[in-house]
């Protein structure tokens, strides 16, 4: 399979390559390639001539998107351009999208059939570009993932390990959950969804529920410290963009392929010993 990926400075981008490009060839993304501009789009899909686009630049920052109608240009139009331009090539456009498509209000983990209601820009901007997708593209896989992390030495568990080591207070939100992801298995897992041909919207993450503050306190038992971990309090800062209180995801249709996704606890101790054993 011959598989384009753009987005490929991104914190998923970079590790998709590296996963993919173990069994298949990865083409590299066009220079100076801008989502939003449509025939930089039109030619750098036909440049890349491959089986398989996989579309994981966005304007990611929640709170940078809010008020910002640039989070619809490059997260929605530039899906319209995508879709449209892989249509015309006969290519499969697996679009990246997020939790955030969710309220966060149901109480439960969220599957592939359930309303969704996004309560911020970048929600709805992701939303669009779903939309999008499934209109110009009728052969597309979009993949909603949360809370990724593993892509990078500053990503959250780096970072709260850091303080821990250093016994440094911490405190941090409990007003807000979601299914952290180890991007290495979100990686694994659509690599088994191309290998399987799957077509569709599919949600892949590691399964369960955690606030940011219940997060931090698993990094830091987990890694063996003892340093104190607390819940923040107070207003949200000002600007920071509101988030959905409860948008884990669960998966109806990864069983259907045989992909099993291990529980997030796992997955934070697997990535925790490979930091330790790597020296990240
Ligand atoms: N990170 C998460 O927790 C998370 C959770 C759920 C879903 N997702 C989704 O997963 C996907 C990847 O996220 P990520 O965390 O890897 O994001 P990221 O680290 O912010 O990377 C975004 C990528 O998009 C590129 N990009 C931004 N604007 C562009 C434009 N106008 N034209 C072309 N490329 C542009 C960036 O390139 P430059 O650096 O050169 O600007 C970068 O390579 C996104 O669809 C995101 O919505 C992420």
């Amino acid at each position: 399979m011959k598989v384009a990926v753009f987005g490929r400075s991104g914190e998923l981008g970079r590790v998709l390559q590296r996963t993919l490009s173990a069994r298949h060839e990865v083409v590299p993304q066009a220079s100076h390639f801008d989502v939003r501009h449509r025939e930089t789009v039109f030619s750098a899909v036909r440049a890349a001539n491959a089986d398989v686009v996989v579309n994981a630049a966005a304007m990611s920052n929640v709170d940078r998107c809010e008020h910002d109608a640039e989070a619809f240009s490059v997260n929605a139009l530039g899906p319209r351009w995508l879709a449209q331009a892989c249509e015309a090539s006969g290519t499969l456009l697996v679009q990246m999208s997020t939790d955030h498509v969710f309220s966060g209000e149901k109480g439960s983990p969220y599957h592939e059939w359930d309303a969704v209601g996004p309560i911020q820009d970048y929600g709805r901007s992701k939303l669009a570009g779903e939309r999008e997708v499934r209109a110009h593209a009728p052969r597309h896989l979009i993949v909603r993932t949360s809370w990724l992390y593993g892509g990078s030495s500053s990503d959250f568990p780096q970072v709260v390990l850091g303080r821990a080591r250093r016994n440094m207070p911490q405190r941090v939100v409990d007003d807000h959950a979601g299914s952290p992801t180890c991007v290495d298995d979100l990686a694994e897992a659509l690599l088994q969804l191309l290998e399987a041909g799957a077509m569709g919207t599919v949600h892949v993450a590691n399964p369960g529920t955690a606030s940011p503050y219940a997060f931090a306190q698993e990094i830091v038992s987990s890694a063996g410290l003892k340093a104190p971990v607390r819940v923040q309090t107070g207003a949200p800062l000002i600007g920071s963009a509101p988030r959905p209180k409860n948008s884990s995801l669960t998966s109806l249709v990864l069983p259907s392929y045989g992909v099993v996704m291990r529980p997030w606890r796992e997955a934070l101790r697997h990535y925790l010993h490979k930091v330790a054993a790597e020296g990240m």
